[in-house]
C-alpha cells in the first residue's frame, strides 16, 4: 500500500502490548495515526510511543468506527473473542496474540519464516502462535522441507514473563526472600521447576502442551507428524529454552542439518560445545532470533537429532511475530 496505514494496539498497557509498542518503533513501522486502547482500568492514562504520549483509551463496540486497517490485540481471550470480530466487521485485520483463535479453520496461524502464504487467505483475523510453539516450528520448517519429519518430542524449560506480571512477581518475591502470598503458581517457583502450564486437560496433558502438538500440525500443514511435549515453568524471567528431539523420514548428516539452520531465515547457530557456547536464555532476551546449539545425533533411533532451541518468548515468541505479520500485511493493504 502506498498510504501509510492507522494502527492500533489493544492491550497497550500489558507485557505484550508494551513489547509491541517497543518493537513497532525499533522497526520503524510506518502509520498514519495510531490509537492505544486498553481495559476501562486504563482509560485516560498515557503511553509513551517514539517520543509522544498517547492517552490510552478504553476498547468499547465503537473503537473501530474510526478507520483502522491494522490492530495488534494482547489483552486475553475473552477481550479478543468479543472485540476481534468486531474490528474485523469493520474491515481491520487483526493480529491476535492470544489463544482464543488460532485453531479456528478460517483464521491463519502464522510463522512468516515458516508459513507467510498463510496470511493471504485471512478473513480479517490473523492468530500469533503460542510462544513455545513459534521458536519450535521455526527450528522444524527447514528439516521439515528437506528430510520429513516423523515424530517430535518436546520438553521445554518456560520463562515466568510467559505468565505476565503475577508470575514474574512470584519468582521476583520467591528470589529475594520475601514470604508474600504466590500470586500466580500453585507452588513457589523460585528455585523449582513446575510441570504445569495453563490448566490441565482431561487427556493428562496441559492446555500449553496440547497448544504446542495442536500448532505445530496447523503451521506445519502436516497432521501426519506424531507430536508429543512436555512443558515445564523454571525460574528464568525471560527467554523459553526447549529441547527438541526429532525423528526425521530419511537419513541426514549433521553437517548438512547445521548448514540447513545456518541459512534459515531467523535463526543463528550457535553451537561450539569445545568452548562452552550453547543457547542461553540470558544471551536471548531482548533479541528476535531463534538460537540453535547442541546439534547432534540421538543414537537410540533411525534418522534422530537432537537439538536446544532458545528465543525471547515476549518478542519473538509474541510481539516481534505479530509485528512481522503486520510488516507482510502492508504489502496486500489497498491504497
Ligand atoms: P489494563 O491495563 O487496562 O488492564 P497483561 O497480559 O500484561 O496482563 O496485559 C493485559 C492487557 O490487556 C492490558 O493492557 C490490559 O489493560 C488489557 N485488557 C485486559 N482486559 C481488557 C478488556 N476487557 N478490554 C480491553 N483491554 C483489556
Amino acid at each position: 500500500m502506498k498510504r501509510k496505514p492507522n494502527i492500533a494496539v489493544v492491550g497497550a498497557t500489558g507485557v505484550v502490548g508494551t513489547t509491541f509498542l517497543k518493537v513497532l518503533e525499533e522497526r520503524n513501522f510506518p502509520f498514519e495515526n495510531i490509537y492505544m486502547m486498553a481495559s476501562a482500568r486504563s482509560a485516560g492514562t498515557t503511553v509513551t510511543f517514539k517520543g509522544k504520549e498517547y492517552v490510552v483509551e478504553e476498547l468499547t463496540e465503537h473503537s473501530f468506527d474510526k478507520p483502522i486497517d491494522i490492530a495488534l490485540f494482547s489483552a486475553g481471550g475473552g477481550t479478543s473473542a468479543k472485540f476481534a470480530p468486531i474490528a474485523a466487521e469493520h474491515g481491520c485485520i487483526v493480529v491476535d496474540n492470544s489463544s482464543q483463535w488460532r485453531m479456528e479453520k478460517d483464521v491463519p496461524l502464522v510463522v512468516p519464516e515458516v508459513n507467510p502464504q498463510d496470511i493471504g487467505w485471512n478473513k480479517g483475523i490473523i492468530a500469533n502462535p503460542n510462544c513455545s510453539t513459534i521458536q519450535a516450528v521455526v527450528a522444524l520448517k527447514p528439516l521439515h522441507d528437506k528430510y520429513g519429519i516423523k515424530r517430535v518430542v518436546y520438553s521445554t524449560y518456560q520463562a515466568v514473563s510467559g505468565s505476565g506480571m503475577k508470575g514474574i512477581n512470584d519468582l521476583k518475591n520467591g528470589l529475594e526472600g520475601k514470604d508474600e502470598p504466590l500470586q500466580k503458581f500453585p507452588h513457589p517457583i523460585a528455585g523449582n521447576c513446575l510441570p504445569h502450564i495453563d490448566v490441565f486437560m482431561e487427556n493428562g496433558y496441559t492446555k500449553e502442551e496440547m497448544k504446542m502438538i495442536n500448532e505445530t500440525h496447523k503451521i506445519l500443514g502436516d497432521d501426519s507428524i506424531k507430536v508429543t511435549a512436555t512443558t515445564v515453568r523454571v525460574p528464568v524471567f525471560d527467554s523459553h529454552s526447549e529441547s527438541i528431539n526429532i525423528e526425521l523420514n530419511k537419513p541426514f548428516e549433521l553437517e548438512d542439518v547445521v548448514e540447513l539452520f545456518k541459512n534459515f531465515p531467523g535463526i543463528v547457530v550457535q553451537d561450539d560445545v569445545e568452548n562452552n557456547v550453547y543457547p542461553l536464555a540470558l544471551d536471548a532476551a531482548g533479541t528476535d532470533e531463534v538460537y540453535i546449539g547442541r546439534i547432534r545425533r540421538d543414537f537410540s533411533v533411525e534418522n534422530g537429532l537432537n537439538i536446544w532451541v532458545v528465543a525471547d518468548n515476549i518478542r519473538k515468541g509474541a510481539a516481534t511475530n505479530a509485528v512481522q505479520i503486520a510488516e507482510k500485511l502492508l504489502e496486500t493493504l489497498p491504497d
